[in-house]
């Protein structure tokens, strides 16, 4: 079993479900990892996803070993049948296989390079290691897609359940550097697999996300409009899609802002972090009681824990 999208989860109300149990008791299945090895490659920086992710392989008794490709490790090749007389030292064929040998599940985070499209779609780093490794792999962020940040939404949205079927909206916020598409798509695809919820995506023209992944969610691009007794805000950046990695837009009328939020049914404040306070959401939002942007993080951990789990009992 691997974990690479939120097309993984194969029932999201029992996953979430299962997550929950695991926070009430995170250390009930202490030896499940005992004598197993969680590797964690990051070919980019990360503070949630290192910690919460290794500390959920703690709570299961696993060891864990943490690599920076950043700085520490040889830079790899992916493509094959290349004369490799450029900068790459080490193809991922040999890197996978070796990595594989010293561990039990793999755990990968690689963005978007926000210059070749194709490329970023092609995952090119998770795929190489998903062709080329002998054990599980698990997605900590790829180009496309954050699954294991998706999940812990799931969760703590689940533990602020309203009466009454919930409006969740999904809103761009400005911000000074470009960023990937990848925790927006995972949120709308943990969305669309939401049953009792209506869901809705606003930013400015020209900011839609990939059609393949929007599908039919519904795009509203009047913001106000969009928090209109809305119950949950989810703000995030994403860079455009179509002029490829760009920024377009940087409005700061998309801002969540203490006026936005009136205009909402006492919504809860939502982001995955790190986030850029007064670009994305000002002080007032962030700091008030309605954000819950630090239980997310805190059910990082459970979301990481439920998938290793999952993991672990398939491994034999
Ligand atoms: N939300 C999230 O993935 O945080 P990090 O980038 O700090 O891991």
């Amino acid at each position: 079993m691997n974990y690479i999208s939120i097309k993984n989860i194969d029932n999201l109300s029992q996953w979430v479900q299962d997550a929950l149990k695991i926070k009430k008791n995170p250390l009930k299945n202490k030896k499940l990892g005992k004598n197993k090895t969680l590797g964690m490659l990051f070919f980019n920086p990360s503070l949630r996803t290192r910690l919460s992710t290794q500390k959920a392989a703690l709570n299961l008794g696993m060891n864990v070993m943490v690599m920076n490709f950043t700085n520490e490790g040889w830079t790899l090749e992916f493509e094959d049948g290349v004369i490799m007389n450029q900068g790459a030292s080490e193809h991922i064929k040999e890197a996978a296989e070796v990595i594989s040998q010293y561990c039990d599940i793999i755990a990968i985070r690689a963005f978007a390079g926000l210059i070749d499209k194709e490329k970023d779609n092609a995952e090119t780093v998770m795929a190489g290691f998903l062709k080329h490794a002998t054990v599980p792999i698990v997605n900590m962020e790829g180009a496309t897609g954050h699954p294991l940040q998706s999940l812990a939404d799931a969760i703590t949205m689940e533990e602020h359940k309203t009466p009454h079927r919930p409006k969740v909206v999904l809103t761009w916020a400005p911000h000074p550097k470009a960023l990937p598409q990848a925790v927006a798509n995972s949120f709308v695809e943990m969305m669309q697999k939401q049953e009792n919820m209506d869901f809705v995506i606003t930013h400015p023209q020209g900011y839609e996300l990939n059609p393949e992944i929007t599908k039919d969610s519904k795009i509203e691009y009047d913001q106000d409009k969009a928090f209109e007794n809305a119950d949950f805000i989810y703000a995030k950046n994403w860079s455009n899609y179509n002029e490829y990695g760009q920024i377009t837009n940087a409005d700061s009328n998309w801002t969540v802002t203490a006026e936005k939020m009136a205009l909402t049914n006492n919504a809860k404040f939502m982001h995955c972090l790190p986030v850029r306070r007064n670009m994305i959401v000002t002080d007032e939002v962030i700091d008030s009681e309605n954000s819950i942007v630090i239980e997310q993080a805190n059910n990082r951990t459970y979301s990481a824990q439920l998938v290793l789990q999952k993991i672990l009992n398939n491994v034999k």
